[in-house]
């Protein structure tokens, strides 16, 4: 009988993620209580995204801590391509921040640059050394305040999905198995497990292997140079192309009863649409749209 791996793979999945699994704001919202993340699906090519982010952060003097470890480089100097990204469109004060030592990441000193920042910034590449570098450490206690201090927390693709509570592509052997051998993100969504370069990359069956082993999880599948943006409860999509959410059930602009999609489902969201975390629901606005013209 399949039925008693499942019932247990589904009881496991209840058990490890009723908890927080970082030391966030004690909050019920999905997404931060205060301040907002921007997840970009890779490939981040659109200024009116560096340019919201920089405007989420507080403007051009607000000061931005740009974190390039997941790219693997051995080292990175000031001028890290996403540096240089934010001080074109006018950002003043951009530090890069990267170690890929744990104790060094757990020092008042390493820490400092974060303490007033009010934007941060992920870079792209392979998100666990993210979490070998950064977890349970005062900079990761940092990058926390700095929502709770109404500020921004970005990235894109690594960057992306290390916002999420389940790591999705955790894994050192490579960027192919979405169940790897890290599964636990920073976790400013929670419950959520963030993919990204979808469309791009023809990624967009892969999240069921999360979904189906961990029922509890909603699935987010960010494209390139495609951001979502959330405050709270609340999600919107900005930029390019399109969202992929995986929340088990389905919508369309043009009559969801309509539709006859099979039994494991995923539907899109453009520019615009927005998303209710808390309901798992599309959030209907006048902008939304009808599929009037045929
Ligand atoms: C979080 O807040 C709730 C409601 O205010 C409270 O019952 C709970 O004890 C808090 N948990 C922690 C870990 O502070
Ligand atoms: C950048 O921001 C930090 C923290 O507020 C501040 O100490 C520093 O003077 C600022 N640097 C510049 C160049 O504005
Ligand atoms: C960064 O680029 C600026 C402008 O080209 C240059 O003056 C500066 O020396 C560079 N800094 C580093 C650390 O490479
Ligand atoms: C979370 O908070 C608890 C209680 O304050 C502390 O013991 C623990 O080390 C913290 N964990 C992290 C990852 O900061
Ligand atoms: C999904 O799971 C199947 C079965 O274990 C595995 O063959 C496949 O590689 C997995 N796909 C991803 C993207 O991890
Ligand atoms: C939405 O459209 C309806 C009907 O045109 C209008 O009455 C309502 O004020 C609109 N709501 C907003 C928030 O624009």
């Amino acid at each position: 009988m399949l039925l008693i791996p499942i019932l247990s793979a589904a009881f496991f999945a209840v058990t490890a993620f009723a908890q927080p699994v970082t030391n966030g704001t004690n909050t019920t919202y999905v997404g931060p209580e205060n301040g907002h993340l921007v997840i970009v699906g890779g490939n981040l090519q659109s200024d009116k995204i560096w340019e919201r982010i920089i405007s989420l952060a507080g403007g051009p003097d607000a000061p931005i801590v740009v974190v390039p470890t997941a790219g693997g480089e051995s080292t990175y100097g000031a001028n890290f391509s996403a540096a240089l990204s934010f001080r074109r469109l006018g950002a003043k004060n951009v530090t890069i921040l990267h170690t890929y030592d744990p104790e060094v990441a757990n020092t008042d000193d390493f820490v400092a640059p974060l303490l007033k920042a009010k934007g941060v910034y992920f870079g792209g590449g392979r998100q666990w050394r993210l979490v070998d570098a950064y977890a349970g450490t005062k900079t990761e206690k940092a990058f926390q305040a700095v929502l709770d201090r109404g500020g921004v927390i970005s990235g894109s693709s690594a960057g992306a999905s290390i916002q999420g509570s389940f790591l999705a592509r955790g894994d050192t052997a490579g960027n192919q198995a979405i169940i790897g051998d890290h599964i636990v993100g920073f976790g400013y969504l929670k419950n959520t497990a963030i993919d990204q370069h979808v469309l791009v990359r023809n990624r967009q069956f892969d999240l069921f292997n999360i979904t189906r082993k961990y029922p509890d999880i909603l699935g987010v599948a960010i494209d390139e140079d495609t951001a979502l943006i959330v405050h709270q409860n609340e999600a919107e999509v900005f930029g390019s192309t399109y969202v992929l959410i995986y929340d088990g059930g389905f919508w369309s602009r043009e009559g969801s009863e309509l539709k006859n999609p099979p039994a494991e489902r995923f539907y899109f969201l453009r520019p615009g649409d927005k998303y209710d975390l808390g309901a798992r629901q599309v959030i209907i606005t006048n902008a939304t749209g009808g599929g009037d013209d045929e």
